[in-house]
């Protein structure tokens, strides 16, 4: 039953070029839409009957694709409960043991990319492409941490010079509450949970209220792939109820959290104000990712990475582009082939292949940003806006844009969708381009388009981000090969995808023998 693709031990895309593979794909996702998709807790022992909320597509708001159910207090309270008293088992199991479960469920989420594709697509509006590459992320987050527990676990010996024996072991820390975004309803949601399983946690997870559905299939498989369901407990519901419930309870040793600043701000102040021990937070926030580009950079390539970076999965990734620097030698021909380009794009259904860009995830998103852009028609200079087709007439879609500001202090805070911001810097500017992203206080994502490598090792070696990409697009970090994630406003790291991720899941014990 294995399309072609998954045909390996790591994750593979799909060649679109393939007919074979491309028409292999399409089918089984067309198969796999439901319109009764449902979510609601998976605590053992608990009872749901709390009030049906209707799931819409954001593509068309008139069709719901399912419902869920929030979990209560009674819910929340059982589910720490059975977390406190599953975990010394599960962190008792050797590490490989627990790797070969996670990377079971590595090879069962390949196995149903396209059921995955189809909820990602309705219940986030993700388009295809996208959808395949949360997927593969997700494989590659439980194989990679699978792989990485069966090393690190390994007890080191230690000196023991005064003739005693020494060695240092790992143990989860107890219970993690794991807290993902909708942008990644997939990926980060089990990015999170892999890692927190992988090291000896009991998990209770409580994705985005937006993407429940996703996250709950995502549960089950990894249910079926043999996480006992005490030590993987799903707990959906309100960020301010749930998540604030969680957060402050103190049977919870940490939180791994991606998502707002002020969300993040206001966990970080649970867990220090509760009674007994302080928890650990692991969180991943916004960023105002800037692209630098000189004049030595080539602008058919500028614009192509410019434009996948800005606009790729509606802007709504934490890596996204919002602001582009171009040196004023070459602005003008940059803006003019920008908007060239903005006219090829495609805003439409996020289920059909020619789509590039989908709806964005809800009404407050999108309130959000046409507020933003009456202000900047008003503040900036209008470059360009992508036409609408008859598809975005019922969902919540906002067609991607481009401005050019005089400076980086006409933007005020994180605007997270497809805006493209451009300005203007001239040779002597350099340093002062560099300071203001700094002075953002954000530090995820920068790009940086040059052929001067004085130039960007300058760049590179000044700038306070966590992710710096040099002539290429800016997103997409790939598990294992661009550990992800900020410093500063945009998270406390370690990052995730990388060696040091793990090191925060865990407490370390030294034991001392006299022999
Ligand atoms: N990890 C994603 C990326 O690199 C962002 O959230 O695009």
């Amino acid at each position: 039953d294995r399309l072609p693709y998954c045909d390996r031990s790591n994750s593979m895309g799909i060649n679109l070029a393939n007919d074979d593979q491309l028409r292999a794909l399409a089918d089984r996702i067309n198969a796999a839409y439901r319109d009764d998709w449902y979510a609601e807790p998976l605590v053992p022992g608990a009872s749901h009957d709390g009030e049906r909320i209707a799931v819409t597509n954001p593509a068309d708001l008139r069709e719901v694709v399912g419902y869920w159910r929030a979990a209560d207090g009674a819910t929340v309270d059982r589910a720490l409960e059975n977390a406190v008293a599953a975990q010394p088992k599960w962190n008792a199991l050797p590490a490989a043991s627990r790797a070969a479960i996670l990377e079971h469920a590595a090879d069962l989420l390949e196995q149903r990319m396209p059921e995955f594709i189809a909820m990602c697509t309705r219940d986030a509006g993700k388009t295809i492409a996208d959808g395949v590459g949360e997927v593969r992320e997700a494989v590659d987050f439980l194989r990679y941490y699978g792989n990485q527990v069966r090393t690190m676990f390994v007890p080191e010996p230690l000196p023991g010079p005064t003739g005693e024996t020494n060695v240092l072991e790992l143990h989860g820390r107890g219970v993690f509450v794991c807290i993902s975004p909708w942008n990644f309803p997939l990926a980060i949601y089990i990015g999170q949970v892999a890692a927190a399983l992988a090291t000896g946690n009991a998990v209770i997870a409580k994705p985005a209220e937006q993407t429940n559905l996703v996250g709950y299939v995502a549960t089950k498989l990894l249910h079926e792939a043999g996480v006992p369901e005490d030590v993987l407990q799903f707990v959906p519901g309100d960020g301010a109820i749930v998540g604030a419930a969680l957060t402050r309870d103190p049977r919870v040793a940490g939180v791994a959290f991606t998502g707002s600043n002020d969300t993040a701000a206001a966990i970080n102040r649970a867990l220090a104000a509760r009674d007994g021990a302080i928890g650990v937070l692991i969180a991943e926030t916004g960023g105002q990712n800037a692209l630098i580009a000189d004049s030595s950079a080539l602008p058919e390539q500028l614009v192509k990475d410019a434009m996948a970076s800005a606009f790729t999965s509606a802007g709504q990734r934490c890596s996204a582009a919002r602001v582009l620097f171009v040196q004023d030698d070459i602005a003008d021909k940059v803006i003019e082939m920008l908007a060239g380009a903005m006219a090829e794009l495609r805003l439409g259904d996020p289920g059909l292949l020619s789509t590039d860009v989908g709806p964005v995830i809800d009404k407050d998103a999108l309130d959000n940003l046409e507020q933003h852009a009456v202000r900047m028609e008003h503040e900036a200079r209008h470059i360009a806006t992508v036409a609408s087709t008859a598809e975005t007439a019922h969902g919540t879609f906002f067609a991607p844009r481009a401005y050019e500001l005089k400076s980086l202090d006409q933007l005020h805070k994180e605007i997270f969708g497809p805006v493209l911001h451009v300005i203007r810097w001239k040779a002597n500017e350099l340093d002062a381009v560099i300071d203001a992203i700094n002075s953002t206080g954000f530090g995820l994502t920068l790009g940086i388009h040059s052929r001067i490598d004085e130039t960007v090792e300058k760049i590179t070696s000044a700038i306070k981000v966590g992710n710096c990409y040099v002539n290429r697009n800016q997103i997409g970090a790939i598990v294992g090969v661009q550990p992800f994630g900020g410093q500063n406003l945009s998270g406390t790291g370690p990052k995730a995808g990388g060696p040091h991720y793990l090191t925060r899941f865990v407490t370390e014990k030294t034991v001392t023998i006299n022999t």
